[in-house]
């Protein structure tokens, strides 16, 4: 009998809803995103995120299970984020999975939203399956992990500040391209010279596998005033382009480094910088130089969304890992906790 998992995400911006089946088949996959009210600040302010999921949940639950021609009877595990994120609306979700679980006795399974953005992997790749190296690269994480099992991580190496998308989004400020950042910029830098300005590739002296982004923003920042103070009109795209380039560079050499030395011959990406057009393209190119399988998830199951939880809600649920009514939403977890 094939397991189905109503899982939900609303630990940032997106209130989000899918049904999905044995953890790779997506019957549904509902997306209410906040961008338009959060544009208006120029970021996501957490208190008006978690109205809006108070006032979208509902509905987009409704809609994933019409979508997916299913009830609550037909479903056997209710998947939720409950951490990493912004505390008020990870609240949201856990508290709406909770109660639907108490009232039909529905079980109950806490994802880890990092573990769900590996796991996007598994809906398009059926024949992917662990172990494998995964660089994940959203607005809050930048994580080199081994994926020994499912659910089973080790962390190779981590930013030791930005992340990669708060690299994307505060660069993107700076040029006045507004949130988000990463999507414009990405754009933009198709008509720039990614050549033009030399920024700089950050490396880690005691964790090559480590990452750093905060002297390549910096870098950003000091040319644009520098064009300024010279009154030396800025080819934003070239900055576009530039930057980019420096970040594609860096997280192409470490991800790979790191596949070959630890002897791999499988390698993924996730989270939401992962839909990057430049990134994806050059992962494509040196993995085939380099001999080795290389697997995405397509850009909307990049950035956040249901299907993910529910990949990897139905792997935890296949081990046992139900979770308790006293989930709580953490908005620090890290990967590998439970
Ligand atoms: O995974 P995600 O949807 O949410 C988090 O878990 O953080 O990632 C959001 C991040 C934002 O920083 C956004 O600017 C970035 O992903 N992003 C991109 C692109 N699309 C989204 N960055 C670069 N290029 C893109 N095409
Ligand atoms: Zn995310």
């Amino acid at each position: 009998m094939a397991v189905k998992i109503l899982a939900l995400e609303s630990s940032c911006d997106e209130t989000a809803a899918a049904v999905v089946e044995d953890g790779r088949e997506v019957l549904s996959n509902i997306i209410s995103s906040q961008i338009d009210i959060h544009t208006l600040y120029g970021g996501v302010v957490p208190e008006i995120a978690s109205r809006k999921h108070v006032e979208r949940v509902n509905q987009v639950i409704r809609e994933a299970l019409q979508a997916a021609n299913c009830s609550l009877s037909d479903i056997d595990a209710i998947a939720v984020t409950y951490g990493p994120g912004l505390v008020g609306p990870l609240l949201v979700g856990v508290s709406c999975a909770k109660a639907i679980s108490l009232s039909t006795g529905i079980p109950l399974v806490g994802v880890h939203h990092i573990e769900g953005h590996i796991s996007a992997n598994y809906i398009e790749h059926k024949d992917l399956e662990p172990p494998f190296i995964c660089l994940v690269v959203s607005g809050g994480h930048t994580h080199l992990v081994v994926v020994k099992d499912y659910g089973e991580y080790e962390i190779l190496g981590r930013t030791r500040d930005d992340a990669a998308g708060e690299a994307y989004d505060k660069v993107a400020r700076a040029i006045g391209l507004g949130y988000p950042g990463g999507p414009k910029v990405d754009a933009l830098a198709k008509t720039g010279n990614p050549n033009a300005i030399p920024f700089p590739r950050a490396h880690v002296e005691d964790n090559g596998y480590d990452f750093s982004f905060s002297g390549l923003k910096s870098a950003v920042l000091n040319y644009l005033h520098g064009c300024e103070q010279r009154k030396e009109e800025v080819n934003r795209a070239d900055v576009a382009a530039s930057f980019q380039q420096s970040v594609v560079d860096v997280l192409v050499e470490h991800a790979i480094q790191a596949v070959k030395e630890k002897g791999f011959d499988k390698f993924a990406i996730a989270g939401g910088v992962a839909s990057n057009s430049a990134i994806r393209t050059a992962f494509e190119k040196r993995c085939a130089e380099e001999n080795i399988s290389f697997y995405r998830p397509s850009p909307i199951l990049c950035t956040d969304n249901g299907a993910m939880i529910g990949a990897a809600g139905y792997y935890e649920f296949i081990k046992g890992n139900v979770s308790a009514m006293d989930l709580n939403a953490v908005p620090n977890l890290k990967l590998g906790e439970r």
